[in-house]
């Protein structure tokens, strides 16, 4: 089955809240219900917006500075991305998007929200995700999955750094965020199980397709 209108899919959470582990298999359930998928991920998805992505995640800057070159990629990755997938039908799952500079650089840093709303209209007011799909865990088990990873050899960047508060205020912008927009937001519990967690998406996919 395919449609002609794509639909625009964001994940968020906090860091370690597990939203990567369901990408690929959100990707691949869209693409076996006949449609086109790009998956991509912010700050990111373009040259630019990787070599951003490389000074925000590891490069000390303000909190200001942050917002501006996470818009400044979010902008380059909207003209060569997002927008000619979505005009030409397809899906596009992208891990963050705006919301995260809302949930990060606002609740996690204090920029003004009322900042970042001026940048959101100004880059991309006509283009909002469709579905955004927020992986929530309480702040200690995203902790210790950061910390589990460390273990394991992996560095963590600028952001993984931050202190357990940080993620406290990231987690609870995110999830007001959610409640203002509850037509767009749905909450995915990550601390449930593989299975359970896979079958709320699958849910909420077959709700977006049927919209
Ligand atoms: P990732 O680890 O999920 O790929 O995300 C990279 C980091 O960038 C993550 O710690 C969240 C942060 N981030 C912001 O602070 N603001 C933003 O607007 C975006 C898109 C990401």
């Amino acid at each position: 089955m395919t449609s002609t209108r794509g639909r625009f899919i964001t994940f968020e959470g906090i860091d370690g809240a597990g939203k990567s582990t369901h990408i690929a298999w959100v990707v691949d359930r869209i693409v076996a219900a006949g449609h086109r998928a790009v998956a991509t991920r912010e700050p990111g998805g373009t040259p630019l917006g990787e070599a951003l992505r490389e000074l925000l995640l590891h490069q000390p800057m303000s909190h200001d500075s942050e917002a501006l070159l996470m818009f400044a990629a979010r902008r380059e990755h909207l003209a060569q991305v997002i927008r000619p997938a979505l005009a030409r039908g397809d899906w596009v799952v992208c891990d963050r998007f705006s919301d995260a500079t809302f949930a990060y650089q606002g609740g996690g840093h204090g920029v003004p929200a009322a900042r970042i709303r001026e940048l959101e209209a100004w880059i991309h007011g006509d283009c909002q995700p469709d579905l955004t799909l927020l992986f929530d865990v309480p702040t200690e088990v995203s902790r210790s999955r950061l910390l589990r990873s460390q273990a394991n050899g992996r560095t963590l960047d600028k952001f993984e750094n931050e202190a357990e508060a940080f993620f406290a205020r990231v987690r609870a912008a995110y999830l007001e965020r959610a409640q203002g927009d509850p037509g767009r937001f749905r909450v995915v519990d990550s601390t449930r199980g593989l299975d359970e967690v896979r079958a709320a998406l699958a849910a909420h996919l077959a709700a977006l397709e049927a919209a």
